[in-house]
């Protein structure tokens, strides 16, 4: 076991839209940390073998039928434990205490007034302290039920307003309790908190660095591959990208990085992703199949024919190049953390993520052995990385671009005169909003060809063309998201630029709808 998991913080979670924040603050303070669902069995808690355990807060009420539980093995494993929220209460109703159901929920800022400056707290609250005032921090609260008696050994540490139980502590045995969430950055010393608990309460060391994470995942790559060739479905997006960069600084010419081009692809996309990674060393393989591809999808509009398409094509694509390219074994992805826990709070969702993100079907139809070197990480860390390995901004602040690519911005048929229009009139949207510096704030930016036409008029003739949509969305992970309030000036430019720059574009729309209910995409 290399040193950069040495350090390790184990996260049950019980079906909190936090949990996964917890796991990346304790990160942050480069300690390595993994969440497991709360029923997890012992023997596999005692396998990651902790040095400290953090239970998650969630939506249950410990008095609802089928609430989650916390096993009271996984609290007599000698090490110190923090539970947030649902998580404090669940130490003290499974360690004799009282929790009191509550009907009303205390939500929203609140200000904690801590008795003891030390452990949890060490440091906190006392930038503003005059001599005679109390220790006092901002936290988040939101919670239902609240602690009517502590199990016994605990002692209060902190109280709000509302909540004269807002943290605790049973010393001893260092377990602490908080009723407010410290992973939310509205509670801004919070991080400061659970860096606290990881380093002076748990003992553990800043280790989990990402140049380290490099040098560890190298030396992993090698021992797994041997001198076995290796492939990679490289898209240019920054997970498969950041994954081929780091399996072609293990084992360099190895690897054979495929690059298909399924004629649906961004302006110049082409053109910048084989020289981005030809000057990167990387031995690519650049496979035209855009006629292949648009020939398939001559005549079709509905857009789940479009993927199916768009999909097998590519599996076909694909094998073919892999067997030009010699006998691989294996298949390298960019699997990311949050698609690999199976978590209570992420059942749902990541299922629907997954199946949009895995190269679809590929490992099993052509009997390849995965290689995922970034099954670990957050999105985060995987820009970090990218950063360590020296690759260009470009690549690593990307916004997300979908594999069906442009054909499910074009609604309906997808013709090369369409995908020409769509593609000026999306590079304009993201050279306006890359100049106005907002594009690493957007989620994703781009603009979508409507099956109409509208009239207009230029100069004395009246035109009947296309209407173009421009979609800009604000979100953390593409399951819910905003649409941007760009600048109207931002927007004005951008559609006097699409109109005057576009033929074929006499009129452009901003959609303002959020997801849910709306989605992301129009297809
Ligand atoms: P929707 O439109 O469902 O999109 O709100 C959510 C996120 O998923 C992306 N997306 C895809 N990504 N292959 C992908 O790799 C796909 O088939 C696909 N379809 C949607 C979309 O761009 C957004 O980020």
């Amino acid at each position: 076991m290399s040193d950069i998991h040495s350090e390790r913080i184990l996260i049950l979670d019980f079906g909190s839209q936090y949990t996964q924040l917890i796991a990346r603050r304790v990160r942050e303070a480069k300690v390595y940390c993994e969440i497991f669902p709360y029923n997890a069995g012992l023997d596999k808690v005692k396998a990651f073998r902790p040095k400290g355990l953090i239970l998650s807060g969630g939506p249950s009420s410990v008095y609802d039928a089928g609430a989650p539980l916390v096993d009271k093995a996984h609290l007599e494993l000698g090490i110190p434990v923090l539970g947030i929220c649902y998580g404090m209460q669940l130490l003290t109703h499974v360690l004799g205490g009282q929790v009191a159901k509550s009907t009303k929920r205390e939500y929203g800022k609140a200000d904690l007034i801590i008795h003891k400056e030390d452990g949890l707290f060490n440091g906190i609250g006392s930038e503003f302290r005059t001599p005679h005032s109390a220790l006092q921090t901002v936290v988040w609260m939101s919670h239902g039920d609240r602690i009517e008696k502590m199990a016994p050994g605990f002692s209060v540490i902190a109280h709000t307003d509302n909540s004269p139980t807002a943290a605790m502590a049973d010393e001893q045995k260092k377990f602490y309790g908080v009723q407010f969430h410290p992973e939310v950055v509205h509670t801004p010393q919070g991080t400061q908190m659970l860096r606290n608990f990881v380093y002076n309460v748990c003992g553990c060391k800043p280790s989990w660095t990402m140049a380290s994470f490099v040098d560890y995942s190298v030396g992993e790559i090698k021992k797994a591959l041997g001198n076995k060739p290796v492939i990679c479905a490289l898209s240019g997006g920054v997970d498969s990208s950041v994954a081929a960069v780091l399996v072609n600084k293990a084992v360099g010419k190895q690897l054979t990085s495929i690059f298909v081009n399924n004629g649906v692809l961004r302006k110049n996309e082409a053109e910048k992703v084989q020289q981005t990674f030809k000057e990167m060393g990387l031995n690519l393989r650049y496979v035209d199949a855009s006629a292949e591809f648009l020939g398939k999808l001559k005549g079709v509009e509905d857009p789940e024919k479009k993927r199916k398409i768009i999909g097998t094509t590519f599996i076909e694509v694909f094998e073919r190049a892999a067997q030009e390219a010699g006998d691989a074994e294996f298949l390298v992805q960019g699997t990311l953390y949050p698609d690999v826990i199976e978590s209570v709070s992420f059942k749902g969702p990541s299922a629907i993520i997954k199946s949009h993100h895995n190269v679809g079907g590929l490992p099993e139809k052509m009997k390849l052995k995965l290689i995922e070197p970034l099954r670990e990480l957050f999105k985060d860390e995987v820009r970090a990385i990218g950063r360590e390995l020296e690759m260009a901004d470009d690549i690593i602040d990307r916004q997300p671009f979908p594999g069906p690519g442009l054909a499910i911005r074009i609604l309906g048929e997808v013709t090369e005169q369409r995908l020409a229009i769509l593609r000026e009139a999306d590079a304009i949207v993201i050279e306006v909003i890359k100049k106005a510096g907002l594009y690493k704030d957007i989620w994703q930016s781009f603009a979508v060809l409507l099956p109409i036409k509208t009239v207009g008029v230029m100069g004395d003739e009246r035109t009947y063309e296309n209407v173009v949509a421009v979609r800009a969305v604000t979100s953390q992970d593409g399951m819910t998201a905003d649409w941007a309030k760009l600048p109207y000036d931002l927007l004005e430019t951008m559609s006097n630029r699409i109109i005057n720059e576009v033929k074929g574009v006499n009129r452009v729309v901003f959609d303002i709808s959020s997801k849910p209910p709306s989605t992301i995409e129009w297809e």
